[in-house]
């Protein structure tokens, strides 16, 4: 392997919750095998947010924490979340208001999600393996838009509440051009999904990506309602390369998507702007799990892949992280979430040992 020049990037790792700093601490010690493996120098600094950071600081992140943010080339992150607010709705100061606040305060509007089954885990799925294999997704899923952010009203005798769906054109334009020059660097298809039969918004969204279309006619760039969208999905999810959508369409459709590649421990995803990007599990603080040293690190590890992968066009060091993962996944290690009782020879590993596994595995190949 040849050496490349010496990059220096300055990384946050904020665990967060739950099993957010268990799996983490494996996605920080897997950037420092790629820095010592490949000859760059990643600087680490940590911050609170979530539940962890309201009992430190009384603030779901603090102002060190997202000072520290703006400062750094990238972010790795856990998760939040504590059963205590699961509990009770009705607790103002919460740990998902860090995770919001971060992703506002760095304009983070596109989430990046890779829906890629291994064929070490086809066996694992629900779902038919001749149906799977090779199933490979990028998901843009728009982040700052939508019913979740336009206008609520609500009857004061609870008799109607409505949620405003809104779009502006420069929120579909900015990430459609994301997706696009994405779709480039892939199999050159993009699938935008709408509801443009019914909703003037899901109109304006087409119309929009049809525009930006035109500047990639390299690109296969096709429309889908999100019903048809979300049965396609199942039916034959190879037809996909990159899937372009809303925020609301896109929450849904991300998750039914994460059964194609088996279970939420495997599933990374990015959040990005213009600036600083927040790289993270999809995969919540589990708190069923949480201290027992059985979570899954892939997710964050493949995480951490994302960040050397989108964040600093380390494509040769992304493929090598994703490499030891297949190997490892291979040899027959799998964590409680992965296992399968038709998989031979199968080792069930926890947190720690699949870490040190990926580690070990990354120094030799
Ligand atoms: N981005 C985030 O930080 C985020 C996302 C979703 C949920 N949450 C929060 O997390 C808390 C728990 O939520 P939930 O239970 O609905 O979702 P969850 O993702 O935490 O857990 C769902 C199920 O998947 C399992 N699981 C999740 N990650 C795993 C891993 N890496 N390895 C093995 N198994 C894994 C859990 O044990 C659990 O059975 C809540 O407080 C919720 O608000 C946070």
């Amino acid at each position: 392997m040849a050496k490349r020049d010496k990059i220096s990037k300055k990384i946050l790792v904020i665990g967060g919750d739950g099993i957010g700093p268990e799996v983490t601490r494996w996605g920080k010690r897997v950037l420092e095998a790629v820095a010592e493996k490949y000859g760059h120098e990643f600087v680490f600094d940590e911050g609170l947010m979530g539940h962890a950071a309201i009992e430190a600081t009384g603030n779901p992140l603090p102002d060190d924490t997202l000072e520290k943010a703006r400062k750094s080339d990238a972010i790795l992150f856990g998760a939040i979340g504590h059963p205590k607010y699961d509990q009770d709705p009705s607790l103002k100061v919460r740990p998902e208001q860090g995770l919001l606040r971060i992703r506002k305060e760095l304009g983070l509007y596109a989430n990046l999600r890779p829906i890629k089954l291994f064929d070490e885990l086809l066996s694992a799925s629900s779902i038919k393996p001749e149906v799977l294999k090779g199933a490979d997704i990028l998901f843009f899923r728009e982040l700052t838009g939508d019913v979740y952010f336009g206008e609520k009203k609500k009857a004061d005798d609870g008799s109607w509440a409505s949620d405003l769906m809104i779009y502006h054109a420069y929120e579909v334009e900015r990430i459609a051009r994301k997706a696009f020059e994405a779709a480039r660097l892939r199999r050159k298809k993009l699938c935008s999904v709408d509801k443009a039969n019914v909703l003037e918004s899901s109109r304006l969204w087409r119309a929009v990506v049809q525009r930006v279309a035109a500047d990639y006619p390299d690109v296969q760039c096709s429309h889908m309602f999100v019903d048809n969208a979300a049965m396609q999905l199942i039916r034959d999810p190879l037809q996909f390369d990159v899937i372009l959508t809303a925020n609301l369409f896109g929450d849904i459709l991300t998750d039914e998507a994460s059964q194609i590649a088996g279970s939420m421990g495997m599933l990374a995803s990015a959040s990005v702007g213009d600036g600083t990007g927040l790289y993270e599990p999809i995969h919540g603080s589990a708190p069923d799990i949480a201290g027992k040293g059985l979570a899954n690190p892939l997710a964050s590890i493949l995480s951490a892949a994302l960040m050397l992968q989108i964040g600093f066009q380390m494509q040769e060091e992304a493929d090598a992280v994703l490499r030891a993962v297949e190997q490892v996944l291979k040899k027959g290690y799998r964590t409680v979430d992965i296992a399968d009782k038709h998989t031979e020879n199968s080792m069930i590993v926890g947190t720690d040992g699949m870490g040190q596994q990926i580690i070990q595995q990354l120094a030799y190949s």
